[in-house]
């Protein structure tokens, strides 16, 4: 493996990190194999598939995926209806110390999550740590399964429930203590004030997006199909960027605390983003299970490249550095408008796609004159839609006349 051409090294909170890149709790960290093998590859840290108590009954069902799908591009989001670590306790304390003996220099936080009971909490909390994790992230966020059960995102979605799990576990846990925090709300803030005033040191956003995937018309089935029948499911990937990318962004403008950025990053583009929205590091899940581990490796040349060729002389330096860029709506200019140009000529192929979008979805300001789109400045309203629907990049946004 080459060298990364820009050292990544940082930290979140008290943890120093060799790289922002950290494996999600998931399937890609559901052994202890898989971790150290991730580890080899270049990860700087991973949460475990998050570990319940023995007492706890996790019976998994099958299928339990449903992926969304473009010919081109490959996924678009991805569904699941898996629940947690069928591993037991001793498991998952035996293969934590093994793993921090041989891999010193990564950071393995433990993934737990127990019944309403605040002692079952701190139970688990102080068994993961006396095995010798490096931090515990308190799972109040998964969105399927264990709701019903009075815990999950049933636990996350009430700030006094957050507050109360994240006080137990604070008064036994000295090591830092993550709250990964559920999409499913209406406003994420009072969740993550509540976690923050329990005592937590670092946020963790987002856990899946409660979805539907989808419904097979032949069968009527919905997706996915266990014997006939679904249950809404998490929701991730590519597709849940934009709100893992909003409520970081929102809770960084808020609250000082420390944050780590998850939901759809498969690309260092993604984690880049989410690290100016004010994350300090980044966790991936998906992107892993459909790609491998191995995607850390280019992730880490190209965070390091764009870091080089942007002068930033590290990752901290990134962080949060386009949050003063996001306001209100009546905050922005209304008086640097843009007007649609057809900045390279030459690759439109009169498809007539624009014409058809501004014809019928905006202002009838675009038309085929010459083999080529025209388009007639007065009418133009500058929205931007020809500019992404034309499947060329022909159509430009330019400053208005
Ligand atoms: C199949 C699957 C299983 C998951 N299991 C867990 C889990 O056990 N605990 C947890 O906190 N999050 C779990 N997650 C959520 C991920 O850690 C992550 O928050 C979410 O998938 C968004 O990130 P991504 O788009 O990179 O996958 C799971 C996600 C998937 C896809």
């Amino acid at each position: 493996m080459a060298a990364p051409e820009f050292p990544l090294e940082t930290t979140v909170g008290s943890l120093a990190l060799t790289n922002p890149f950290l494996l999600a709790s998931g399937p890609p960290t559901a052994s202890g194999e898989q971790i150290r093998h991730a580890f080899r590859l270049g990860w700087a840290g991973a949460v475990t598939k998050t570990i319940v108590p023995d007492t706890m009954e996790i019976l998994d069902v099958s299928p339990r995926f449903a992926a969304w799908k473009d010919e081109h591009s490959g996924l678009l989001g991805f569904e699941n209806i898996e629940l947690l670590s069928r591993k037991d306790e001793s498991y998952w304390a035996a293969e934590i110390a093994a793993i921090r003996k041989e891999h010193p220099d990564r950071v393995l936080i433990a993934s737990i999550m127990a019944s309403p009971d605040p002692a079952e909490w701190q139970e688990l909390a102080c068994t993961v740590q006396d095995a010798g994790a490096d931090a515990i992230e308190l799972n109040v966020s998964c969105p399927h399964g264990m709701p019903e059960r009075g815990v999950g995102a049933a636990i996350g979605q009430h700030a006094d429930l957050v507050g109360e799990v994240t006080r137990a576990v604070r008064q036994v846990a000295a090591v830092p203590l993550i709250v990964k925090l559920t999409p499913n709300v209406t406003d994420i803030l009072p969740v993550a004030h509540a976690a923050v005033d329990g005592g937590a040191d670092i946020l963790s956003a987002i856990n899946t997006v409660q979805c539907l995937m989808g419904i097979d018309l032949e069968t009527l089935e919905p997706q996915p199909a266990v014997a006939g029948s679904s249950t809404y499911g998490g929701y991730s990937g590519p597709a849940v960027k934009p709100i893992g990318l909003r409520m970081i962004a929102q809770i960084a403008r808020e609250l000082s605390i420390p944050l780590m950025g998850i939901g759809g990053i498969s690309r260092w583009q993604d984690a880049a983003e989410y690290i100016a929205a004010g994350a300090s590091v980044v966790q991936v899940c998906t992107a892993v299970m459909w790609e491998g581990a191995g995607i850390v490796r280019e992730m880490d040349a190209g965070l390091s490249g764009y870091l080089a060729q942007k002068y930033f002389p590290d990752v901290g330096a990134l962080r949060g550095r386009a949050l003063s860029r996001i306001g209100t709506h009546a905050s922005l200019s209304r008086s640097a408008h843009r007007r649609a140009a057809i900045g390279y000529p030459e690759r439109c192929t009169s498809c007539g796609r624009c014409v058809t979008a501004c014809r019928d979805g905006g202002y009838h300001a675009i038309s085929i004159a010459d083999r080529r789109a025209a388009i007639d400045l007065d009418r133009c309203d500058g929205c931007s839609l020809c500019s992404h629907v034309c499947p060329e990049g022909a159509i430009v946004m330019l400053p208005g006349l």
